[in-house]
């Protein structure tokens, strides 16, 4: 496979990647995980490249990932606060003097650094399902540096990244891997669909036997299930939509247990503009919480997963979460939070150079 197709690509969704060039960063991510412990250099790869951040919303794991990545690459992270900047906006959601077209400040960032990641979802777009990931789209076509997608409203690639990894370590292989993305319940009706979608792309991508488990209600976005099942089918694997929690669990290895939202923010097909209903919906399963004897359905050496933060209590109970260590099933949260240090710095030593 020729390797240069990745240099100066945005990254906004893996959907825009085939398997192959997901297994190569999946291979730099595993290269660049090995240098970081045997503490081999690796500093030249970006050495004086700026990777400007901007950040709408909260993050742990994403900003400090990408900034100790560029770090230890030999680059630098720039944080951006989009309140302390002209918050960039599209055409018709611009202030004067307080924001600034998303095409001005993308071609101005891109005069001085090397690429530009952006999480938005959420308040900044008034939660219209599709918003964010479209101005990153816009930040995209006119910044001519990579796009790096840290979290929009449809679509976290970093994070899938992450997961396949995870679980390619875990079991060395894809193949007959039963990998169960599965909704769970949250007292925050307020969450993007962005990790499921992406998982799903990412599991079915690679060739795992996927299973999307939710309440009715919570269905997911149909281009992105059109995806998986398209994926299932050129990997001779499968792709189901279950509504039943604890049959969806039964032989999983992989047990990734979630909550998402529906309205306000995502409109059809959960009510639209119907709070009240999502609440209900919400309230109607609070069974749905991955517990020890939810993980005793799954594969003996099942793992548990979790992009994080978890809703202890709520998603997932402290014995589960915390159960990295042991006979039997694990949780591997942990290592999938570390390897988003890895696979970030893979695409950025691939799309940056
Ligand atoms: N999983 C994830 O994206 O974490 P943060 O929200 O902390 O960045």
């Amino acid at each position: 496979m020729k390797t240069d197709t990745f240099r100066g690509r945005d990254f906004l969704t893996l959907l825009d990647y085939t398997k192959e060039e997901v297994e190569t960063i999946l291979d730099v991510a595993q290269d660049l995980k090995r240098c970081f412990a045997t503490g081999e250099p690796h500093d030249q790869l970006l050495r004086s490249k700026t990777l400007f951040m901007i950040f709408y919303n909260q993050s742990l794991r994403t900003r400090n990932s990408f900034e100790a990545g560029m770090t230890q690459l030999g680059g630098h992270a720039h944080f951006l606060d989009p309140s302390k900047i002209y918050t960039p906006a599209m055409p018709g959601r611009e202030v004067a003097y307080t924001t600034e077209r998303v095409s001005d400040v993308a071609r101005v960032l891109a005069r001085m650094g090397h690429a530009i990641s952006i999480r938005c979802y959420g308040d900044p777009v008034d939660w219209e399902y599709g918003g964010a990931h479209e101005m990153m789209q816009n930040f995209a076509y006119w910044a001519d540096i990579p796009v790096i997608n840290m979290e929009c409203d449809k679509y976290h690639p970093c994070q899938a990244l992450a997961d396949v990894l995870t679980v390619k370590e875990k079991f060395g292989t894809f193949k007959g891997i039963k990998f169960v993305m599965s909704w769970a319940y949250s007292p925050s009706v307020h969450k993007p669909r962005a990790v499921p979608q992406s998982a799903i792309i990412g599991a079915t991508m690679m060739g795992c036997d996927t299973v999307l488990a939710h309440p009715k209600g919570m269905e997911l976005d149909d281009e992105v299930l059109d995806a998986c099942r398209q994926y299932a089918e050129m990997n001779g694997s499968s792709f189901e939509v279950s509504n039943d929690f604890e049959e969806a669990l039964k032989g999983a290895h992989v047990v990734y247990p979630k909550a998402w939202c529906a309205t306000p923010i995502f409109k059809p097909p959960v009510g639209q503009d119907d709070p009240q209903k999502t609440q209900e919906i919400f309230d109607a399963n609070k069974d749905w919480i991955c517990t020890p004897d939810h993980m005793a359905l799954a594969d003996k050496y099942a793992i548990y997963m979790h992009c994080l933060p978890a809703d202890r209590s709520f998603e997932v109970t402290d014995d589960v979460l915390d159960k990295t260590e042991g006979e039997g099933w694990l949780s591997a949260a942990f290592d999938e939070a570390e390897n988003r240090l890895h696979v970030q710095k893979a695409i950025m030593a691939l799309t940056m150079r």
